[in-house]
């Protein structure tokens, strides 16, 4: 079953061929991926206007790219799939309407996925890993632990209070001047500094229920850092270091509760999943490696190419849908807000 799929839910405007035969993983033939970091940069962030004019641009030449480096046409394909949110409306009206148009044209069912759906599916693109999984999806603007059960199955085990954990890599960077998108860049600066130069708290370390809070950390570092005020290069190294040390402690902690909590429920799980892209992290990758181990379970983490927003996960889990004869009218309208 080969699956067309498009993401434009935030700030990369992507496309994506992906073969799903039967169980086991899928085959990605092309995966094509226009990242707007320079449209956003000056800004700090994404601005919503910006993205959706940048995807109206870019979508044509991705879509094209994606289709010739697969060896397709649109004849060849099984299905046309495309996030139809969590997100940025204006962005996901792009891929929304290019996906429903590209559908009729070929007569094609079409299928509207669940962004956090995608990511919480990837590990079965790259690993083909059974279900039920224990899956950790921290990315810009979601943090949860999920019991993965099946396709369109999940059971929330636990989420964040206030700020989502790739929000929290951000809003460091952003404080310390280190530019948009943080998280790459706070980890590059903690390479090369101390992690316990700077004792910060590690917020529901403990606490039986796997929730995340993230924001008491964050001010912690923004009340040091102007504490040290005027910051050296390696203070901020050191800041960065610390602050990542403590993100990595507080997600193995909550990692383990939610695997006891799952086991309790569920039965053992086959894997630890890791996705969005926080899970690009080095450091949280180790941790998660080491909770994995301790429960004697294997850790399954994307390919870096596959943490972050891309169109090969929105193909997927397509697939998956279409796989199971879940498809969707063409009615089907944007939604902002879809919690999974
Ligand atoms: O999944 P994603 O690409 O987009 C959505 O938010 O859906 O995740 C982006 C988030 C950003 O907050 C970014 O700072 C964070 O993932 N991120 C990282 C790293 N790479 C990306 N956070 C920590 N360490 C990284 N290496
Ligand atoms: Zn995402």
């Amino acid at each position: 079953m080969l699956v067309l799929g498009l993401e434009t839910t935030c700030d990369e405007t992507a496309a994506s061929i992906v073969r799903r035969g039967g169980d086991g993983p899928g085959e990605i033939l092309s995966n094509v991926v226009r990242a707007q970091v320079e449209e956003h940069a000056a800004f700090g962030g994404v601005v919503p206007e910006i993205a959706a004019r940048a995807h109206v641009e870019a979508l044509d030449g991705v879509l094209s790219a994606a289709l010739s480096r697969a060896g397709v046409t649109l004849r060849d394909l099984d299905g046309v799939a495309a996030a139809a949110g969590p997100g940025l409306v204006g962005g996901v009206i792009v891929g929304l309407t290019a996906a429903k148009a590209l559908a009729v044209v070929a007569e094609k069912p079409f299928i509207a996925v669940n962004h956090l759906e995608a990511h919480a599916l990837t590990a079965r693109l790259t690993d083909g890993i059974a279900f039920p999984y224990l899956l950790l999806l921290a990315s810009g603007g979601h943090t949860q632990l999920l019991a993965v059960l099946g396709v369109g199955r999940y059971v929330r085990l636990g989420t964040t209070l206030d700020d989502a954990l790739g929000e929290a890599f951000d809003k460091v960077a952003k404080m310390l001047d280190l530019g948009y998108p943080g998280g790459p860049e706070v980890e590059r600066r903690a390479e090369t500094g101390d992690p316990e130069r700077f004792a910060f708290p590690r917020p529901m370390f403990g606490r039986a229920e796997p929730n995340f809070s993230l924001s008491g950390l964050k001010t912690a570092v923004r009340l040091e850092a102007e504490r040290v005020a005027p910051l050296s290069a390696q203070d901020v190294d050191d800041l960065c270091a610390s602050f990542q040390a403590a993100v990595a402690d507080v997600v193995a902690n909550r990692v383990r509760v939610a695997f006891r909590m799952f086991c309790e429920r569920h039965g053992a799980p086959s894997a630890i999943v890791v996705a969005g892209g926080v899970a690009a992290n080095g450091q949280i990758r180790r941790a998660l490696q080491r909770v994995s181990s301790e429960m004697g379970a294997r850790l399954v983490a994307p390919p870096l190419a596959l943490c972050g927003d891309n169109g090969a996960m929105i193909a997927w889990a397509g697939a998956e849908r279409l796989a199971l004869g879940l498809e969707d009218d063409l009615s089907f309208a944007p939604r902002p807000r879809w919690p999974l």
